[in-house]
Parts: structure tokens; C-alpha cells; sequence
């Protein structure tokens, strides 16, 4: 969780307004990543000094801070490093306190922001509590920054990137974090481990930043003997963080590390002006440079003097990764909200177009084909094995749960459905000949990616289904379907799970390619595949309706059903899902044959209802017990096909959604409770894009 957002600039005259109001719009921009509270580290007045805000609550309360505090905002600098984030809290209450950037001392030595979880904090906070440091804060981000003087204090000469080195070594749990010291001014030290970061460069116009020529060069390796022999003297406690000049700390890690570097530099060889833009999130980039490079997990990136380099180690087989600078494709409009309230109601109404995006170039509706690049070497062994089990969280979870009776149908494999915490907890057993598939907006969720983790180690098969491209997920799975779904940046999902369930039904569509027996319902699904588009914008004309309707029927209630059976269950659970999560009506999912075995007990005339019925093999069950809640006096919203004869009779409201083939439906039926979720909290005055004590991407345990 947290959004961490940094800036170095090089030989770029800026003035310190300027460097505050990129730290801050970037941070607006990643607010969705949490919002408890918000802070940042700038240069000072006088040299090698930290000039820190830091406030709880929104992005917006910082600004205002600052505003208040009124700092110097035309002093110019020529290079500068400027540190930001925005918490969503782990350890410790939001408070100013609290709020990153954390510092080592009061003269803010080193300036430290974070994202993810160091477990073994107690430890060093004891260790160098030992050592006579006082810690002001509850937080386990604290001890990185203390660590760092510790360490830079016995050995004042060590470069950034060996302090860096030494620092990360001690470090257990998860991390994305940003390093400024007064010492090396001017510099900033990236690291990630199980939390997303990307770096943006943005040089001169005049030379050509393709940046596909990063040089690579070994480090000095140590003999492997002392680099062993340091390995275990460094978790022996009086050594413990004594770094030694001839023996660093990191020797062991030092041995696998290679670096990349590119120093920018003009024509005639010299340095290049240039600006550095590190996050946790490449759409906070994307309006400075599309130019970025994804650090992956134990890289070490030190920026400083212009240049950027990137510690990585080496890849077990002994290969190099051949990093490149990419072309971001998003677009700035992408991430605007644009003519819309919220991020939320614009992702809503996106469907028709994220759709089509899911299927472009994959699905031809001509040629009755599908074809998913990301898979096609793997098709014939995930054809071949004993079972797949998909895995994921909360929307993406219930976007399995709506495609697995399709893929049984048409795979024949045995399917499995976990929720990933609950899958590790067990420590399920998986076989070499399983298959994992990894469903995941982010593709940076800590319990799918233990969850993964724990696959890999035991030889499966994995798959990533994700939306967010260059995300941990998509990086260690050994294939996957990107989802294409564009950038989700409402906290509660929507286009996420209609491209998920689109990308998954292509996956099955594919692994059944060749089943003669199963031509025929193949064509009818890319059939209906190839209207889905037109249909969800007919839904969407629904909006205002289905806004009196939540004006009429569910304003001042305390607690709401929602009954779907099938693949409609999925729907049911997903939506309420999205109704608690936004605007904390308590609502319930119930599996329509489930209602006679006690949640009956529940119904009279008052309790509102919403029940999913429309046509499909499993229709004439589900009028069961739609009668059985008539006949108690329920009156349930009832969501069914145009021109329905069962409902003519109007006993209930009724919404109509186009009718398409039944294991397609539910990407119909869902968008009209989608947009039941949005004016519900939008009624209740809530804060539809943030919702309270949530972050879109759930990096923690
Ligand atoms: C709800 C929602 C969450 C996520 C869950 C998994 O609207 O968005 O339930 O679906 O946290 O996140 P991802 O898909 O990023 O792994």
C-alpha cells in the first residue's frame, strides 16, 4: 500500500514552488494507493539541510500546510532531490507523527519514504536503540532511516550505494523505498523488494532517449571465500551491522550483483542537464516523460550527478536481463477523470471501450478465432495437466468464481477457486503438474504474491491475469494475459472485473480450440463475445433510472440481499462486495438455493432486495425462490431479460438487461449494480473513489 513519488533533478534550474507542486500533484495522483496522511522532504535553505511537511489526512491537507507554512517558495536550485508519499497505515495510527518521510535524527540525515512492511524492525529498533538512537515514531519505516546513520556513522566514507547495500541487507519483509541524505545532496537511492517502482527520465529533446544500448558491467567481485565468511559473521550479533572496509557487509550480495548505467551526457561529452521521476505507480509519471525503466525486485537504482544506475543481481542461471528504457503508452487523459464525477463512475462508463480493449487483436469474430500471444507456447502443457487452480482476491477472486463453470464446461480440467490468503494459510498442495493462474488488477497484491510464490517453489505452472503491466505478478508468472483494462484508479473495482471475466473466458476459449465437441459453443460464445460491447452501452443508458431507484427504494436502510444462483452467485457476491466497500450499507450475498436454509428467517416487507434472474439453465430454480420470498412479503428489485413474461405482472421493480449467452450474462448483469454501489455512496455523500480504511492495492498481509 502507500504511493511513494521522488524527484532528482540535474543541472535544472527550478525553483522550490516548482519541486513542492510536483511532489504534490504527484501525490494527488497516487492517493488511491492510501490516503491517512501525506508528507515530503525537500532541500532546506542552507546547504545540506531538509526543509519536511507532513500532514494527516488527504493530499489536499498537506497542501494546505504547507500553504500555511509559507516556506521560501522562489529559492532556485540547479539540482535538487525532493522525496514524497501518501500512507495508507500499517503500523501506527495516522498521525503527523507517523506520516513518512521518516528521518534519522533531528538534522533529517537521512530522509526515508516506504511502501510495504519490514518485519524484522523490532529487532533492529532494538539493536540500535542499543546503540543510543531515540525512535519518535510507531512505525516500522523508522528503523531504515535510523539504520542508515548507524551505519553511515561507523564509516563515514562509504559511498550511497554500499550504504544502500548494507542498509537492504538488513532489511526482512517487503519494500519500496526512496533514500535522500544531506550527505550525498543532490542523490537519491531507489530499492524495491515486493513493491512496485518505476523510474522516469527526462533529458535535452535534442538527444534521441531510445535507451536500448544500457551498458552492463561486473562489479569487483570478492573471493567467495571471504564473501562467505563475512556472510556469517554479519548475523552474529556483535558484528551484526558493523560494516568492515575490507569485508562490506553486503559481500555476499555483492558477489551476484551486476549494475546497469546510462549517464546521460551531450554531445561533446558532457553531463546532461536531467530530471528523475521514481513511483510507485507509472501514471504519476506520465505527465513529465514517457520514458521509464521498471526496476524489478532487489534492484538497488542510485541516481546522482545526472546518471542513473541500477544494482540488480544476477538472474540464478547466471544470465543478464538486457533492461531497456520503455515507451510508456498510457495516456495523460487516461488517468483525468475527465467529464466525470469520479474515477469510479468514469471506469464505469469506460466498460464498453476496456472491453473491446481486452479483446483487440485477440479475439477476430470473423475468423471465429482466439488467440492469447501471452499463452501460446503454454496452451499444449496447460492442456496436459491435472488441474487448474485459479487465485486471487476480493473482486478478482469473485471474477474466477464467474468464469470457472465455463472453463469446466469447456475444458474439462478440474478447477479449483482459492482465495489467495486463505489458500497460503492451508499451504494447499500443489503438484509440478498443476496449473496457478494469478488473477490481479494490481498485480502487486502481498497475499497473491505469496500465494505465487509458494507455487512457483513447488514447480507449477503459473499464470498472471493482470491489468497493470510491468507489475510483480506479470514479472515472475511464467506466462499470462495482460487484461488491458487501461489504468483502474477508483479504489473499488469495476472495468477490472469485466476485462478479468472477458480475458479468462478467452483463456478457456483457447484451451478448448481443440475440442471438436466444443466448436459449437465456442462459436456462440465469441458470438456473444463480439455484442458485449453494444449491450453494456444500452446498460449504461440506465444510469439516471437506476439512480431514482436508489433515491426510492434504499435510502435510510441498514442492510440489503442480493440473491443470484450459477455464475450469477459471483455477480451477487461481487456487488456486494463493491456496495459495502463504498458506501458501508451492510449487504449480503446468498446463493439463491441457499435462502429456505435460514436466510429466509431474515425477510419480511421492509428488508430491500435485489435478486439476479435472468434466463438460464438455471432460471425455473431461481423462481423458486423468488416465490419464496414473495410469498413472506419480500419485495425484491428484480434484475431479469426485456419483456420477461414472469415478471409482467411488476409485483417488483425490475431493471431489463440485454439477454446474451448464459455464461456471458454476468458481464451484463453486473454493470447496472455497479451502478447501484455508485449512487448509493454518491447519495450518502461519500467519498466514492476513497472509500475509508482502504488502498486500491493491498501490498501488506
Ligand atoms: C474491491 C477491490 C479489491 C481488490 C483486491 C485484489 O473493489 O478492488 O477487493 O479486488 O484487493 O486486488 P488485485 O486485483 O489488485 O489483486
Amino acid at each position: 500500500m502507500c504511493g511513494i513519488f521522488g524527484y532528482v533533478s540535474y543541472l535544472v534550474e527550478k525553483d522550490r514552488k516548482f519541486i513542492i507542486d510536483t511532489l504534490v500533484n504527484a501525490l494527488s495522483g497516487l492517493e488511491y494507493r492510501g490516503y491517512d496522511s501525506a508528507g515530503l522532504a525537500v532541500d532546506g535553505d542552507k546547504k545540506n539541510t531538509v526543509l519536511a511537511f507532513k500532514e494527516v489526512g488527504k493530499v489536499a491537507n498537506l497542501k494546505q500546510l504547507i500553504e500555511d507554512e509559507k516556506p521560501d517558495l522562489t529559492k532556485v536550485f540547479d539540482s535538487h532531490a525532493g522525496i514524497a508519499h501518501t500512507r495508507w497505515a500499517t503500523h501506527g495510527t495516522p498521525s503527523r507523527l507517523n506520516c513518512h518521510p521518516h528521518r534519522s535524527d533531528p538534522n533529517w540525515e537521512f530522509s526515508i519514504v516506504h511502501n510495504g512492511i519490514i518485519t524484522n524492525y523490532k529487532e533492529l529498533k532494538t539493536l540500535l536503540v542499543s546503540k543510543g538512537f531515540r525512535f519518535e515514531t510507531e512505525t516500522d519505516t523508522e528503523c531504515i532511516a535510523k539504520l542508515a546513520k548507524y551505519i553511515y556513522d561507523q564509516q563515514s566514507s562509504i559511498d550511497f550505494v554500499d550504504l544502500a547495500k548494507s542498509v537492504i541487507n538488513e532489511l526482512e519483509g517487503a519494500y519500496g523505498l526512496l533514500i535522500k541524505s544531506v550527505h550525498y545532496p543532490h542523490e537519491v537511492i531507489a530499492a524495491r523488494k515486493g513493491s512496485p517502482l518505476v523510474v522516469g527520465v527526462k533529458t535535452q529533446k535534442r538527444i534521441k532517449v531510445d535507451f536500448v544500448d544500457v551498458e552492463y558491467f561486473e562489479e569487483d567481485a570478492l573471493p567467495a571465500e571471504a564473501a562467505s565468511q563475512n556472510a556469517a559473521l554479519k548475523k552474529t550479533s556483535d558484528n551484526f551491522l558493523t560494516p568492515n572496509a575490507a569485508m562490506p557487509a553486503t559481500a555476499d550480495k555483492l558477489l551476484l550483483h551486476r549494475s546497469l548505467s546510462r549517464a546521460f551526457m551531450t554531445d561533446d561529452g558532457m553531463p546532461m542537464p536531467a530530471e528523475f521521476f521514481l513511483s510507485s505507480d507509472p501514471a504519476a509519471i506520465i505527465e513529465h516523460t514517457k520514458k521509464v525503466m521498471y526496476l524489478e525486485d532487489d534492484d538497488i537504482a542510485h541516481i546522482h550527478d545526472g546518471s542513473l544506475n541500477i544494482h540488480r543481481l544476477k538472474k540464478a542461471d547466471g544470465s543478464s536481463n538486457v533492461q531497456t528504457i520503455q515507451t510508456l503508452e498510457l495516456e495523460l487523459r487516461e488517468i483525468m477523470k475527465g467529464k466525470f464525477d469520479h474515477f469510479m463512475q468514469k471506469e464505469i462508463f469506460e466498460q464498453p471501450e476496456s472491453v473491446i480493449n481486452t479483446m483487440r487483436g485477440r479475439l477476430d469474430s470473423d475468423k471465429k478465432t482466439v488467440v492469447l500471444g501471452g499463452l501460446r507456447s503454454y496452451i499444449a502443457t496447460i492442456r496436459r495437466c491435472r488441474r487448474i487452480i485459479f487465485i486471487a482476491c476480493g473482486t478478482s477472486y469473485h471474477s474466477c468464481m464467474a468464469v470457472r463453470g465455463i472453463f469446466e464446461e469447456l475444458t474439462e480440467i478440474p478447477i479449483a477457486v482459492e482465495l489467495a490468503s486463505d489458500f497460503f494459510d492451508r499451504q494447499a498442495p500443489v503438484f509440478r503438474d498443476d496449473t496457478c493462474v494469478f488473477v490481479s488488477q494490481s498485480g502487486e497484491t502481498a497475499d497473491s504474491l505469496m500465494a505465487l510464490r509458494y507455487c512457483l517453489e513447488r514447480g507449477a505452472l503459473t499464470v498472471g491475469v493482470v491489468n497493470v503491466v510491468g507489475s510483480s505478478i506479470s514479472l515472475l508468472t511464467h506466462c499470462g494475459v495482460h487484461v488491458n483494462a487501461g489504468p483502474e484508479i477508483g479504489v473499488a473495482s469495476t472495468k477490472a472485473y469485466t476485462s478479468q471475466f472477458i480475458a479468462m473466458v478467452m483463456f478457456a476459449l483457447s484451451l478448448s480450440g481443440d475440442r471438436i465437441s466444443k466448436a459449437q459453443r465456442r462459436l456462440e460464445i465469441i458470438e456473444g463475445l463480439s455484442k458485449i460491447s453494444e449491450q453494456i452501452k444500452q446498460i449504461l443508458e440506465l444510469d439516471q433510472p437506476i439512480k431514482e431507484l436508489c433515491k426510492n427504494t434504499f435510502k435510510n436502510q441498514k442492510s440489503l440481499l442480493l440473491l443470484g444462483r450459477g455464475s450469477q452467485f459471483s455477480t451477487a457476491l461481487e456487488r456486494a462486495l463493491k456496495i459495502k466497500e463504498i458506501s458501508y450499507l451492510h449487504c449480503e450475498a446468498v446463493m439463491s438455493g441457499e435462502l429456505k436454509h435460514g436466510v429466509l428467517a431474515l425477510v419480511d416487507e421492509n428488508l430491500p432486495i435485489i435478486m439476479i434472474l435472468t434466463r438460464d439453465g438455471l432460471f425455473k430454480k431461481s423462481l423458486n425462490a423468488y416465490q419464496q420470498l414473495v410469498t413472506r412479503g419480500g419485495k425484491p428489485i428484480v434484475i431479469c431479460n426485456p419483456g420477461d413474461e414472469e415478471f409482467k405482472a411488476n409485483l417488483a421493480e425490475k431493471i431489463e438487461v440485454p439477454k446474451t449467452v448464459d455464461c456471458l450474462q454476468g458481464l451484463l448483469n453486473v454493470i447496472p449494480l455497479q451502478l447501484i454501489a455508485y449512487w448509493l455512496a454518491v447519495m450518502e455523500g461519500l467519498n466514492v473513489d476513497f472509500p475509508r480504511n482502504l488502498a486500491k492495492s493491498v501490498t501488506v498481509e
